[in-house]
């Protein structure tokens, strides 16, 4: 979005207020005032876009678009295959997904088409077409949002078939195919390709590495589906530029391969604010690991696609945000390396499930409710901070987060079936360096380390080859590395790797695994610092790891076990590796234990915290550029440098000058 300021606004339907001349006016006046500059228009507009087959009615879409950009306002045009009109699903049953009991769905809701079906696809390329024709060099149009929060899977016949073109084409024979997916196992040796299906609940469900690549698959299949909806536009706007909305912590997309489709990466982020088991500086944590996740996606500035302005219906609880919430998260998105501040919705609609949804716009249509004067602020904030836009975030430390090992990892009966709480151990380590002021990426098993000091391994249990070998090289040359437990545990099909573990790292680390052990919740194993460590004592759970040391070129144990048959095995070790080093950490400790872990270890790399002062706690500082914006999570007023932040506020430097 470079070149542009950063853009205000968000979802508007005015297809749902067509006959309401009157409230399109009122629309206008009212975003110049909440200094929107940007709008997502045609998300799920299909039925009033071709309301019969093959009638195409864009004119009203036309009228819309112009007027906004008479005004100021440009749109970010979304295709509309998220959400096809009921004539098209009566018509043609085979754009309705069948389900994994193999049950076809009825005509219902949304974001259910089946993504395989050549007649869905060719009544989506006609009407993207149509799109593509009337507004793909319209200079109001900066930007071309495909379909709308991708996922779910298809169990028809078209997608069986597709399945088993996959398969052939990843493993070439049905003899490759048994021996990656150690088929042998219950007999289940595949003799026809026609054999295999999918997973149901009441069919194949046994077979992981079917499993794991049944995901592969879905996953390609969504990737394949933006991809011809991209080109059928690019066809005819060969200049228009794409994005596709992503979701928080979503595990049905390989999103690291869905953004190489695309030109800039955006997501929907709804946190559940004021949880009586959270803090404000948790939650506002927990969404600055997702932009940091979303910020690496093509490691430059990305777009927050949806937010709300102040509470959503359908988290358990609809809490509003507190007075100086919404400013707070709208400034963090921008920190965290975001272009955009757009929210779902402009305008509540009238009915239907999204009726009580928080909106720029209530149903009173009244510029002094609290969440349309706080949109005012945040506009107007923004709009200070405009130089921010486009400018990149120092690389510093990379956590792992790859969707096959989770996929994998997941997807395995082991050593503890009652949840591996994969994303809670990410946020461990992810909360420690953000609350030390370290800038925090993410990259899958294809990621380039270059340039970042810090690598964190987190669980990841599937490890290639490559990676493994990547990993030891980043070390040889100087970089340091943190593994924990279960990582190296097996190959790219789901087969256990032979010989020692962790698989491909036992030179790095200087020990190996012998036993892991899965614990009960509220299991806790103490663990204490040897001699000369600053490391507190801690409390493993989740998950231990038994290692021992290799002979000849041993890890030094920083922490150890301190109880049962475990102790005084290592908890913490590290080992010297090349001109790096490498950390081997056994099991899931208290958050306590990661701030000390990191903030040592940043300081020993040398690493800039974002504010060179301690802050006090509760209080955020993220670097973008030249920028620092330095946030107060906590209930009460604080002072950083020579500024009083009130609670929930944010203060911007640049160099060393504050602007905000
Ligand atoms: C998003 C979706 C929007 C709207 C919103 C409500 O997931 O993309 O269309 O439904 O949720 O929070």
């Amino acid at each position: 979005m470079q070149g542009l300021k950063l853009l205000h606004g968000g979802d508007y339907n005015p297809e749902q207020w067509l006959d309401r001349p009157d409230i399109l006016a009122q629309d206008i006046e009212l975003m110049k005032k909440a200094r929107v500059n940007t709008v997502t228009l045609g998300v799920f507009s299909w039925s009033a876009l071709e309301p019969q087959e093959g009638m195409y009615t864009l004119d009203w879409l036309a009228d819309i678009i112009h007027n906004l950009y008479a005004n100021g306002i440009r749109t970010i045009l979304a295709t509309p295959s998220a959400a096809r009109p009921a004539w098209l699903a009566h018509k043609y049953p085979e754009v309705r997904r069948v389900r994994a009991d193999r049950v076809r769905e009825l005509y219902n809701r949304r974001q259910n088409y089946c993504y395989t079906s050549p007649l869905y696809r060719d009544k989506v390329r006609r009407i993207d077409q149509k799109l593509a024709q009337r507004f793909g060099s319209d200079p109001a149009v900066i930007l071309w949002h495909i379909s709308n929060e991708m996922g779910g899977d298809c169990h028809c016949e078209l997608c069986q078939a597709e399945f088993r073109r996959w398969l052939q084409a990843r493993y070439g024979s049905l003899q490759a195919l048994n021996k990656a997916w150690n088929a042998r196992f219950w007999s289940h040796d595949y003799t026809v390709w026609e054999q295999i299906e999918s997973p149901a609940p009441q069919g194949e469900n046994a077979v992981q590495a079917l499993a794991l690549d049944w995901k592969r698959f879905v996953s390609d299949r969504h990737i394949d589906f933006l991809k011809f909806e991209r080109d059928t536009v690019k066809e005819l706007a060969p200049d228009a530029k794409f994005t596709a909305n992503m979701m928080y912590r979503f595990d049905g997309i390989d999103y690291f391969k869905m953004a190489k489709e695309i030109d800039v990466a955006s997501w929907d982020n709804y946190p559940t604010w004021h949880k009586p088991t959270e803090t404000v500086e948790e939650t506002a944590l927990d969404t600055a690991m997702m932009h940091d996740l979303f910020y690496s996606m093509k490691g430059k500035p990305f777009l927050l696609m949806e937010s709300s302005p102040s509470f959503t219906n359908w988290q358990p609880i609809s809490k509003q945000k507190k007075p100086g919430i919404a400013e707070l998260a709208a400034l963090q998105t921008v920190a965290h390396g975001a272009d955009s501040v757009l929210y779902f919705q402009w305008r509540a609609s009238r009915g239907a499930e999204e009726k009580f949804h928080g909106a720029v716009v209530g149903h009173d249509g009244r510029q002094d409710a609290r969440a349309f004067t706080e949109t005012v602020q945040v506009g107007e904030k923004l709009e200070k901070l405009s130089e921010i836009t486009a400018v990149q975030r120092e690389k510093q430390a990379l956590i792992v987060h790859d969707w096959q090992n989770k996929w994998a990892l997941e997807g395995s009966c082991g050593p503890r079936n009652a949840g591996l709480g994969y994303w809670d151990e990410l946020k461990r380590h992810y909360n420690a360096l953000a609350r030390a002021g370290i800038a925090v990426e993410f990259g899958d098993e294809t990621a380039d380390l270059t340039g970042y000091r810090l690598v964190v391994v987190p669980m990841l249990y599937l490890l290639t080859d490559a990676f493994a070998k990547k990993l030891c090289d980043f070390a040889q040359s100087g970089g340091t590395i943190v593994v924990t437990y279960w990582t190296g545990v097996v190959d790219e099909s789901d087969l256990c790797r032979l010989g020692d573990t962790p698989y491909g790292l036992t030179k790095l680390l200087g020990l190996r695994r012998t036993e892991i052990d899965g614990m009960y919740d509220g299991e806790t194993r103490r663990c204490t610092p040897v001699d000369g460590c600053t490391l507190p004592e801690t409390q493993a759970s989740i998950l231990c790891e038994v290692a021992v040391h290799n002979d000849n070129d041993p890890a030094k144990p920083l922490c150890v076990y301190a109880e049962d048959y475990f102790a005084q095995h290592p908890a913490a070790a590290v080992h010297k590796y090349g001109a790096g080093r490498a950390y081997y950490l056994a099991s899931r400790f208290d958050e306590d234990f990661y701030r000390t872990f990191y903030r040592d270890a940043a300081k020993e790399l040398g690493l800039t915290p974002a504010w060179p002062q301690p802050l006090p706690a509760g209080v955020l500082a993220v670097k973008r550029g030249n920028f620092v914006l330095v946030q107060n999570c906590t209930e009460q007023p604080v002072t950083v440098g020579e500024r009083e932040l009130p609670r929930y506020g944010t203060a911007v430097w640049n160099e060393s000058q504050c602007v905000l």
